[in-house]
């Protein structure tokens, strides 16, 4: 049984500290404050980018002496503000999460490039797909039609794979990580995974060109733990011993174990002991470690192709081939996601009939 359940992502607090833009290399930066996104987080309508009124330091209108107050006969107390042009200012995308320094040229060009990948996905172009074949790359589904009409190709590789295509898939992981605000993928997950690709087609004037819009990282595991159902979790919320430990964001099992007695109701004659997950999208394990061959430490489809059926179509290609001829069920218990955000949970619970299990990707090795 695991002392500690970390997080794989963590919350998008207000108080949490701002995510930098500039980290030039993957292996000198420390990794991010672990945080997770709440359920209600990200509804699909909110990655749609929408045109802003671009905050600068002119926005507000500035009053000229002697201008008076349109609508209002009552003078607001105006408070003299003092702000030095000097101090950058950190600017958070709505639509990305990265917070940069906004008039830095890196920072802004570094933000325009992920901003785009996240939206849009990253280019899978002719050189990619020339190595493709050369290395081995599989591919699992040709011609898939998504819900809108558009179609693509599912291909699945292990990381190891060099060329052009690992520095691809780096970037994408990169991508990943910053908008997950999750650490780096350890090499030792890295050797145990393979790669899921979902490949969008555009067709061009003279070309089809691919853009990599989804991507699932299956890690092999062995163990991990099972869902509380809802039932599960309001008894043990509601049994006395509880009131004194109520789910955190980050504590060990004996510290948050959620007991209920048995004396406490009739209900509870056979005791249930809960680890939280996430207090926030109410999510709880049993902490028993039951024997689980698959694990997805990443998911990530890029903001203009969600609600497509595209992670689940990967989700499935994945439980489909991560053995050789060993086709493994969700719902069967096959499955884990680590601690997943709100929509990751949304993808289990509708992907994963209730089935799906959690798991410590670095626990797991
Ligand atoms: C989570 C994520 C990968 C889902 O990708 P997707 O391709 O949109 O998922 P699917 O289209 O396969 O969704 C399957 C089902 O999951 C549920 N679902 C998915 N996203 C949801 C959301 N934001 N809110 C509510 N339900 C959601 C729905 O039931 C959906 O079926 P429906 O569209 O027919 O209603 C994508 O939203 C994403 O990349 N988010 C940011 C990164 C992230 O949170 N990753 C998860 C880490 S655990
Ligand atoms: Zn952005």
């Amino acid at each position: 049984m695991p002392a500690e359940l970390k997080r794989t992502y963590g919350t998008r607090a207000a108080t949490r500290p701002l995510l930098p833009s500039s980290p030039t290399s993957e292996l000198t930066t420390p990794p991010p404050p672990k945080r997770k996104r709440p359920f209600t987080d990200r509804p699909t309508e909110q990655n749609t980018p929408t045109k802003k009124a671009r905050r600068t330091l002119k926005a507000e209108p500035k009053l000229k002496a002697g201008d008076k107050l349109k609508g209002n006969s009552k003078q607001p107390k105006l408070t003299q503000l003092h702000f030095s042009l000097d101090t950058p200012t950190l600017r958070t995308c709505p639509l990305c999460d990265l917070s940069y320094t906004r008039g830095a040229p890196d920072d802004e060009a570094l933000h325009k490039a992920h901003c785009a990948r996240v939206q849009r996905g990253l280019e899978w172009g002719k050189e990619e797909q020339r190595e493709a074949v050369k290395a081995g790359v599989e591919e699992l589904q040709s011609n898939v039609k998504l819900r809108n009409g558009a179609r693509g190709r599912v291909i699945c590789f292990r990381p190891d794979i060099g060329g052009k295509i690992a520095a691809k898939l780096a970037v994408l992981l990169e991508t990943i990580r910053l908008a997950l605000s999750s650490p780096p993928l350890s090499p030792a997950v890295l050797r145990r995974s393979k790669i899921y690709l979902f490949l969008l087609a555009t067709p061009g004037i003279s070309s089809t060109r691919e853009k990599i819009v989804g991507c699932v990282v299956a890690q092999r595991i062995s163990t991990a733990m099972a869902i509380a159902r809802p039932a599960e979790v309001s008894a043990a919320l509601s049994s006395p011993s509880s009131s004194q430990t109520q789910p955190s964001e980050t504590i060990t099992s004996s510290q948050s174990t959620l007991s209920s007695s048995q004396d406490s109701s009739e209900s509870s004659a056979v005791p249930v002991t809960l680890l939280p997950v996430d207090s926030s999208t109410n999510l709880y394990v049993h902490p028993q470690p039951l024997p689980t061959p698959m694990g997805i430490p990443r998911l990530f489809v890029s903001s203009e192709h969600r609600r497509l059926g595209i992670a689940s179509r990967l989700l499935t290609a994945a439980a489909e081939t991560f053995i050789l001829g060993c086709p493994l069920s969700p719902a069967r218990g096959d499955v884990a996601f680590t601690q997943p955000t709100g929509a990751g949970k949304a993808v289990l619970e509708a992907w994963g009939k209730g089935g799906v299990r959690i798991y410590e990707e670095e626990g797991n090795i």
